[in-house]
């Protein structure tokens, strides 16, 4: 029998399992990762274990299981609706070099019959279909239907879906076998399964056999000892378990939204309700960021955490909560977490006071700032025209009211508008090298980052451009662009949604640019020359007298301020994980490289 589990409950018979299975306990690692400065967040378990995967020996032996904090910001423009979350809890168990495929899939096996009760008839497993770096994964698969799993609900897909990181550009990474449970809900049809991707198969378990490691050339170089990584997201089986459609409700926000209730005197703000689930589920992944030390700042981590209270704190006004109320959210996520987390109740005093600075901070410039905003949509009569909203002007917002860009790029979505992300970028470099000269220039989640994985993603968004020109047409031009570590998004000028075979097709022809390993060189030249040689890209005068001119081998040639990989070869697998609109007339992708 299915068992109705909470999440504490959850993470005991886990981890208590797998010790019982000779593995240590080892201690959730900070939210901030040491030592690594590509990643802004630990984004799963086996990302504080990254030397030990690759064989540095682990002082508490070779058997790991934990339960490990972490925090995702590819999809944060998503929080709001049931699913996505920023912050969440991950489960795990490691073989350093220990167990291989055999013992991995027997323990998860029985985990899942034994301790969660599935029955063996309702798991479909996926398993890696094979390419040119590793080869088909019929190991695996053997070893499921010899526990019992029926052959047909083994499936075996490729790279996009049965393969794992490594975390960042380089490092660890394999094909993977997954498992998923069905929600209570009729087929869609005959081929219903993990990758008809109608929402009925739930993933609730990643074992991953790292047996490589993705060198910065792209290569796949076999590891010594292969090991096993595994990741069980902790929301999102505890709804599962419960029996509901998402973490909101169940007993992890419980209290977060009777304080939001209290708060706002509505019996309506609770997981129901876009604004309130926004605002538990920023401040509790603030709670969790403060309590590892991050303070809100505009670099880096802080600047994150910035953009979650400032989200947290508008959305909240929706709600109608007027005075300063962050504090009393983080005090029930300090209380109701402690007991798994003891970092939190150790550090309240602190995840107060900077939640309430933040708070009182913010507070004071949004009402001015928002009317700033609805002058400036209203009366600038080239934005009128134009739905966009110039860097400037969005850089002035930024300084003067304190808005981070993705703030006020939210605020003119919601009016249908759009922003000039290059333009905020230049003007906000403009500032930065104004007011302090020389010094070094990172901010990350989209301005001026210039770590490798940006690099990487900024490359690949050239060739995206070129290649959406060449499957859809000459009229397709940027009209904005984000990077963060994690993900590019991309919007570009075209009226109707992209059909299957387009995406695909864009997708293929980047991949092959990138296998083609282009070299990519840089140009200095006048705006007049640059033209000439059929550059695509922002011709605004903004850049200047001079522009740079990238050209990735002979296949695009784009004005940009950079910076850029060396060569394309250097990006790995570009993958499209959505299309949808921006505003109108203007399509919105979100990509990330694997
Ligand atoms: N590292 C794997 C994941 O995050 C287990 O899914």
């Amino acid at each position: 029998m299915r068992k109705a589990i909470t999440a504490a409950e959850l993470r005991r018979l886990f981890l208590d399992f797998f010790k019982s299975h000779g593995h240590a306990e080892i201690k959730s690692a900070p939210l901030v990762p040491d030592n690594d400065p590509t990643c802004l967040f630990t984004t799963a378990g086996m990302h504080p274990l990254v030397p030990y995967l690759l064989g540095e020996k682990h002082p508490a032996g070779k058997r790991l299981t934990n339960v490990q904090k972490c925090l995702r910001t590819g999809d944060i423009d998503e929080v709001g609706d049931p699913f996505h979350l920023t912050f969440f809890e991950m489960l795990g168990n490691w073989s350093l070099g220990d167990y291989f495929k055999e013992e991995a899939i027997a323990m998860s096996y029985e985990f899942l019959t034994r301790c969660l009760g599935f029955l063996p008839a309702e798991i479909k497993i996926t398993c890696f279909a094979g390419d040119e770096n590793a080869p088909k994964d019929q190991e695996a698969a053997d070893i499921w239907q010899r526990h019992g799993i029926p052959a047909h609900n083994i499936y075996f897909l490729g790279k996009d879906d049965n393969w794992w990181g490594p975390a960042g550009q380089t490092g660890p990474c394999g094909p993977d076998t997954e498992m998923f449970v069905p929600l209570d809900r009729p087929d869609c049809g005959p081929d219903c399964g993990p990758a008809c991707g109608c929402g009925k198969w739930v993933e609730i378990w990643n074992d991953v056999f790292m047996q490589y490691n993705k060198t910065a050339d792209g290569q796949y170089v076999p590891l010594e000892h292969p090991n096993v990584d595994t990741g069980m997201g902790v929301e999102r089986v505890t709804a599962f378990m419960q029996g509901v459609k998402s973490a909101y409700q169940t007993e992890l926000f419980r209290g977060i939204f009777s304080k939001i209730q209290e708060l706002t005197g509505r019996s309506d703000a609770d997981h129901d309700n876009r604004s309130a689930r926004i605002v538990a589920e920023h401040l509790r992944a603030a709670t969790f960021l403060i309590g590892d030390g991050v303070k809100p700042s505009n670099v880096d981590q802080g600047y994150v955490l910035r953009r979650l209270i400032r989200r947290a704190i508008r959305e909240a006004r929706k709600l109608g909560i007027s005075g300063l109320f962050t504090v009393d959210i983080a005090e029930v996520v300090v209380r109701e977490y402690s007991p798994a987390y003891p970092e939190l109740a150790e550090h309240s005093a602190t995840i107060l006071e900077e939640l309430r600075r933040e708070e009182e901070q913010f507070g004071k410039t949004l009402e001015n700032g928002t009317r700033e905003f609805n002058k400036l949509i209203s009366k600038i009569p080239d934005f009128v025209t134009k739905k966009v909203i110039s860097g400037k002007h969005a850089f002035n917002l930024y300084e003067t009211y304190g808005f981070p860009l993705e703030l006020t790029v939210e605020m003119a979505a919601e009016r249908g508008f759009t922003v000039d992300e290059p333009g905020f970028r230049q003007a906000y470099e403009q500032h930065q090298a104004l007011s302090r000269a020389g010094a070094e220039q990172k901010f990350k989640g989209g301005l001026a980052d210039q770590s490798d994985a940006t690099a990487a993603l900024h490359t690949a968004t050239h060739l995206l451009h070129q290649a959406l020109r060449l499957v859809l047409g000459e009229h397709v031009a940027q009209s904005g662009s984000n990077i963060t570590a994690e993900r590019l998004r991309f919007d570009f000028s075209h009226p109707e949604k992209m059909t299957p075979e387009q995406l695909a097709e864009v997708e293929k022809i980047v991949n092959t640019q990138i296998q083609r390993n282009l070299p990519i060189t840089c140009a200095e030249m006048s705006l007049a020359e640059a033209k000439k040689c059929g550059a695509i890209g922002l011709f605004e005068d903004k850049y200047g007298e001079v522009v740079k001119l990238y050209s990735m081998g002979d296949f695009s040639r784009e004005i940009c301020g950079g910076p850029h990989a060396l060569n394309t070869g250097a990006l790995g697998h570009f993958k499209i994980l959505k299309e949808e609109s921006s505003s109108r007339g203007v399509r919105r992708i979100k990509a990330v490289l694997q």
